[in-house]
């Protein structure tokens, strides 16, 4: 029998990066990898990257330049870049780091093995093509590996967008769903597997059309036996229809949380994002899913210091927030990026950006904490994902997402606990099994 070869995976990124690289390992698995936790013992190191902010695609090279004095303590290493860099920089990759081997793009994951197959011969191999079939159907899992009780599980990939700032429809391509069945499918494999919570991923998730709306798609997978809880992300305001936002009413598998990108509260910057809402329209959004789910908590992305924003855009800013009252939020300073049309445009002085954005996460973080505050003496649900740090501690999600400790259980890992809230800390509520 040969030795199994070693495959370390770092991932930056989004959601879909994680799922991508669950996949390429399983991909490599079949090529008589195994995973590692340590670099340094690697037979393949594999960067799966991100392109959305500078400081983002940078530190791909900064860990390049760290591990390239591995490759001299071990010759069969091979270094491979794969995910959103590899998309936008292609062959420029191995011109800058001359020790990476493979440069793969996200469309192309499905060709890894052949790829492998090249590296181990000595040749450098580069894939950044968006063919025409369906990579998911080329990469299928191996033998039935038991699972945590949360997974991803990519419906659609691609934008059609263009928002003014972004690279992904250049990194990912145009929109693309898979179809119904093959999710279905694919969630039931999870379920036998021990998953009981799945998390549908799309760059634009609300668009999803693969031969159903997501609505429909959520339907028919809270029939599915064993899934206990479905979420979805990221969506966009515009694909928000009322077949969804009824589905977040009727669907009890449907979890009360949704990731709602606005980026900005100024119509103006909205215009020039290219967003295509407004402060207004997404207000009035955020009402009609509140009537239909009062409970529901709300998250956002906001960019702060897009080109030519001014004080009152800020403020426009700001005040949005505090009409929404936000669970979560993500916010980021303005990063250009080569190649999209607001990388045109004058940059506010990087002072005034900084300061905007201190001042936008004092306000998040007040919400966040406020809603977190709330949940004490609150009954919620708990999926237990693993064992916490203290004897006799588990740890898990609420229907909310918020991570909750629960204090001197026995509960098992995968069954969904009704706890009550005791405490609210920092990052994380402690509860008792009720
Ligand atoms: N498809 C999702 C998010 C994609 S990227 C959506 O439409 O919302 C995740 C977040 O990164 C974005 O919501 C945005 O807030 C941020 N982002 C994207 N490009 C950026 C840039 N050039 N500079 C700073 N933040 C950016
Ligand atoms: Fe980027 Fe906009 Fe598409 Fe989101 S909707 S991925 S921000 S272009
Ligand atoms: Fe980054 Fe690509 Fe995701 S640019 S955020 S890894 S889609």
């Amino acid at each position: 029998m040969t030795t199994p070869k070693k495959l370390f995976i770092k991932t930056y990124g989004c959601q879909m990066n994680v799922y991508d690289s669950e996949r390429m390992a399983e991909a490599l698995g079949g090529q008589g990898y195994v995973a590692t936790d340590r670099a340094d013992d690697a037979d393949m190191i594999l960067l799966n990257t991100c392109h959305i902010r500078e400081k983002a695609a940078e530190k791909v090279y900064s860990e390049l330049g760290r591990m390239k004095p591995l490759k001299e303590a071990n010759p069969n290493l091979k270094i491979a870049v794969a995910g959103c860099v590899a998309q936008a920089e292609g062959a420029e990759i191995m011109r800058r780091q001359p020790a990476v081997d493979l440069v793969v793009g996200p469309q192309s994951y499905h060709r890894l093995p052949e790829m492998e197959a090249k590296v181990r011969s000595g040749q450098s191999a580069l894939d950044t093509d968006f063919p025409p079939e369906d990579k998911f159907d080329h990469l299928k899992s191996r033998p039935k590996a038991r699972r945590a009780p949360a997974a991803f599980l990519t419906v659609q990939e691609g934008c059609d967008k263009f928002c003014a700032f972004c690279v992904v429809p250049y990194t990912r391509g145009s929109e693309v769903s898979r179809p119904a069945a093959r999710v279905l499918e694919e969630a039931r494999d999870l379920v036998e597997r021990g998953v009981r919570e799945v998390t549908l991923l799309g760059q634009n998730v609300n668009a999803y059309h693969g031969g159903t709306t997501l609505a429909g798609l959520i339907r028919d997978l809270a029939k599915v036996d064993g899934l206990e809880r479905i979420r979805y992300t990221t969506s966009h305001p515009n694909d928000m229809d009322d077949a969804l936002i009824a589905a977040h009413a009727e669907v009890e598998k449907l979890m009360p949380y949704l990731h709602l990108p606005v980026q900005s509260g100024s119509d103006r910057i909205l215009k020039r994002m290219n967003r295509s809402h407004t402060a207004e329209s997404y207000l009035k959004l955020i009402e009609r899913i509140r009537a239909a789910r009062p409970d529901i908590v709300m998250s956002g992305d906001f960019i702060v210091g897009f080109p030519e924003e001014t004080d009152a855009d800020f403020e426009a800013t700001l005040d949005l927030v505090r009409e929404v009252r936000y669970g979560y939020a993500y916010s980021f300073k303005y990063s250009s990026r080569p190649g999209t049309p607001a990388a045109e445009r004058p940059l506010v002085d990087p002072a005034v950006a900084d300061e905007r954005l201190q001042r936008l996460q004092a306000l998040i973080t007040e919400q966040q904490q406020e809603i977190q505050q709330s949940m004490v003496g609150r009954d919620l649900s708990v999926l237990v994902e693993k064992p916490g740090r203290l004897a006799g501690q588990m740890v898990g999600k609420s229907e909310y997402l918020h991570a909750v400790h629960i204090e001197d259980t026995t509960a098992e890992i995968g069954t969904v606990q009704k706890v009550r809230v005791v405490e609210a800390k920092r990052n994380s509520l402690s509860a008792v099994v009720r």
